[in-house]
């Protein structure tokens, strides 16, 4: 068997000179290098090392014998030294064969991202701040990469319009783009939402989705810290930096939301929400309680509430109503069930329950790049995506929000660059007065 490095090394070659000629796609030279026995190499780089991106790079080692960890981009020094520790520890004996991120090969800061993408790696782990996910997306397909992105895909209408352009680019040189809504590929949702899907409980008629939970930590400033450092340590609490926690959080359920109506794109979203119960400057200027009501072409409407406030009950339940009955889909309690009108229980889940989601959708990731087939489900992230956010625009605003209106939005959100130091402090969105750009 040829040396697996060599063999990279004329993959690499084919790739650039295929894509010179137009004979070959990335996607496919990757997959036609590997061998049946899966024991070449993919070579992989991880931005953002906090617990997501930990937990995604011990998932991608374990998903695919050939992966082995090539390099580390995080903002924070330590974050990165943490996560390797993490990731070592837990490799145990792999770790000295798969975990191969020497000191030259560790990136800190801003622009950390490309140096980490660019250390010869086949695919890339983008789990850092969803603010940041549109510009690392772009740079790796730039790059001819396959990617692994965690949800949500952007913060505002021109990420998400962002992430889309890139998608197509992703398509079209056939590589793999899977976005974590880690759920759709939980056997029990799956096989739930198949069941719904495919008419179970008749045609949808109504659903709600809940995501209720408590607050998230709050980390008080450091003299040594700048603005911009107390609001990056604080990222949940920042719109710019997380979305809010519709978008950041909630949007699983918005997902699930979308999934229970066949991915359909919602006409319109009314959604109220405030901030009733948030205190301090850690927690930024996000709201804490959403409800969005998202109306659909045929009058079908959709509801989805959430809530990060302590003391309260929490709920992660998605309840959907057909006109010959109903889905009760909950994952943190797990139920995965249909009823009749009558409330008669008429299918339950019974599959097999130890499969860790995470894990599955690695594994997805991994065999469909072996395959020379790669995932693409950046649309559907996407869209996901845009749902929370057209909700989050019209609870500040007060303002129902059209599909067009947030597609098309020039709100942007994300300073273009950013650099230690001072940051002005958010303002805190009021409907009715705060404007819908
Ligand atoms: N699918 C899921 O169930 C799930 C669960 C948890 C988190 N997430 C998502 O994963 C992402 C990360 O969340 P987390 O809980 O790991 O947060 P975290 O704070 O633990 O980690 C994020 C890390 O990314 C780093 N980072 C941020 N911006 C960066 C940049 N521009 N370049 C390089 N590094 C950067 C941060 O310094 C931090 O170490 C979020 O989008 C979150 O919504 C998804």
């Amino acid at each position: 068997m040829p040396d697996p490095i060599t063999r990279r090394d004329f993959v690499r070659t084919s790739i650039a000179t295929g894509l010179a000629s137009g004979l070959v796609v990335p996607g496919l030279a990757v997959a036609r290098s590997a061998n049946a026995r899966g024991s070449d190499q993919i070579k992989i780089a991880l931005i953002g090392c906090g617990g997501r991106g930990t937990g995604a790079a011990i998932q991608a080692l374990a998903a695919d014998p050939g992966v082995v960890l090539w390099s580390m981009s995080d903002v924070f020094a330590e974050r990165l030294e943490s996560s390797l520790k993490g990731i070592t520890e837990t490799m145990g004996d792999q770790a000295a064969a798969r975990v191969l991120v020497t000191p030259e090969r560790r990136f800190t800061g801003f622009e950390s991202y490309k140096p980490a993408i660019d250390a010869g790696v086949d695919a890339v782990l983008i789990t850092g701040y969803p603010a940041f996910r549109p510009t690392h997306y772009r740079y790796a397909i730039e790059k001819n990469k396959h990617v692994f992105a965690e949800k949500p895909v952007a913060v505002d209408g021109p990420g998400v319009r962002s992430f889309i352009e890139t998608a197509k680019q992703a398509k079209a040189k056939n590589l793999a783009t899977l976005v974590g809504y880690c759920w759709r590929y939980h056997d029990g949702m799956v096989a739930t939402f198949d069941r719904i899907n495919s008419g179970a409980i008749g045609q949808i008629m109504s659903v709600h989705t809940t995501y209720h939970t408590g607050t998230l930590t709050k980390r008080p400033r450091k003299p040594e810290w700048s603005d911009l450092e107390f609001q990056m340590r604080n990222w949940w609490h920042f719109t710019w930096i997380s979305g809010d926690h519709i978008v950041e959080q909630a949007c699983h359920s918005i997902d699930r939301g979308s999934w229970a109506v066949g991915d359909r794109i919602p006409l319109r979203v009314n959604c109220l929400g405030g901030r009733a119960a948030r205190t301090g400057p850690e927690s930024g200027n996000v709201f804490d309680h959403f409800a969005a009501i998202y109306e659909y072409e045929g009058g079908l409407r959709s509801h989805h509430t959430c809530r990060q406030i302590d003391g309260c009950p929490a709920d992660n339940t998605d309840y959907v109503y057909g006109t010959k009955g109903s889905a009760t889909v909950n994952g943190w309690v797990p139920t995965f069930e249909t009823r009749d009108l009558e409330a008669r229980r008429t299918w339950q889940y019974d599959g097999p329950a130890d499969r860790d989601m995470y894990q599955t959708e690695h594994e997805e990731l991994f065999k469909s790049i072996r395959a020379g087939a790669p995932i693409n489900d950046a649309l559907r992230g996407a869209n996901s995506t845009l749902m929370a956010i057209m909700a989050r625009m019209s609870a500040y605003t007060g303002q129902t929000v059209s599909w067009e209106q947030a597609m098309n939005s020039t709100e942007l959100l994300v300073p273009d660059s950013l650099e230690w130091g001072p940051m002005p402090f958010p303002q805190v969105a009021i409907p009715g007065q705060s404007k819908l750009v």
